[in-house]
């Protein structure tokens, strides 16, 4: 595996709006403050459909999630989990099987402290404080090895993540180093914010943002694209999450949203 760089540990910081919190907030759960829920309503006044966003996100996590079940997958490793409520991994995973496995990974302390006695009831879901910046941390935790079998297909998660890893950090060999690290048979599943579709959007996004703990990095299509690899991306491949395995009924074109761009592929 490639050796990355190890990450300071991140501090914990209220006074400020973290992702976590925001997306909590947009989807309509209980675990956000009060500077997440005026960083919302400022968001909303400047960009009034973005709560779409947010939403259709999760929705393709579900999706990608419910697909990835249905060809036999059954250990989920989500990187930048945020707090897992409103339909997460494990929730969707238990609708159809008792037998899975769901590590949750974020670097975010109180997102993890909210997690914890929300997983309590769950033996086969656990979330780890590790940055997905370093990739040994994750893969050689004892909670991996606990929870994971690494020796058989996993599917990694970098849902509405990468965009929060500078360039500086080189978010390609990070991608990379994972990739190396999966065994054959294994899913990349990744969600990604792009200006590719509407700059103008994207920008205001991006400089509300800087207000907060999580800067982000939106990047082109065509690099998220680039973050598959050699993996084989299954149909229908890479596109705007709102065009991925829509729901019947629920098609693209009722759909303007084009921030965030994705998609699943399979390690040969
Ligand atoms: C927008 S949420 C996405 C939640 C979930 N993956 C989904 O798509 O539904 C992004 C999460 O990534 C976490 N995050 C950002 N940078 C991270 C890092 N370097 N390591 C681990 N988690 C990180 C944030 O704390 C936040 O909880």
């Amino acid at each position: 595996m490639t050796d990355m760089r190890i990450p300071p540990v991140r501090e914990m910081d209220i006074a400020r709006p973290c992702a976590a919190r925001i997306y909590d907030a947009f989807l309509g759960g209980s675990h956000n403050l009060g500077c997440e829920r005026a960083f919302m309503e400022d968001l909303e006044r400047a960009l009034p459909h973005i709560g779409e966003s947010y939403r259709e996100n999760r929705a393709f996590v579900r999706r990608s999630v419910e697909y990835l079940l249905a060809h036999g997958v059954r250990q989920f490793i989500d990187l930048g989990s945020g707090i897992p409520t409103i339909g997460h991994v494990h929730e969707v995973a238990r609708r159809r099987t008792r037998d899975f496995r769901v590590l949750y990974v974020d670097n975010e302390p109180l997102t993890v402290a909210h997690s914890k006695p929300l997983l309590a009831g769950e033996p086969r879901a656990e979330i780890i404080r590790v940055d997905c910046r370093n990739p040994q941390a994750v893969l050689d935790s004892p909670e991996a090895a606990e929870l994971l079998d690494l020796d058989q297909p996993v599917a990694l998660l970098m849902a509405a993540v990468l965009h929060f890893v500078p360039d500086s950090d080189d978010p390609v060999a990070l991608v990379e180093a994972y990739r190396d690290a999966l065994v054959p048979g294994s899913h990349l599943v990744v969600s990604h914010l792009t200006g590719s579709h509407d700059p103008d959007e994207m920008r205001i996004l991006a400089s509300r943002y800087e207000q907060t703990t999580d800067p982000l990095h939106p990047r082109e299509v065509e690099w998220i694209e680039k973050q598959f690899g050699d993996f084989e991306v299954v149909p229908p491949g890479t596109m705007y999450l709102s065009d991925w395995r829509p729901e019947p009924g629920r098609t693209s074109a009722k759909r303007p949203y084009r921030l965030l761009y994705g998609g699943v592929a399979r390690k040969h």
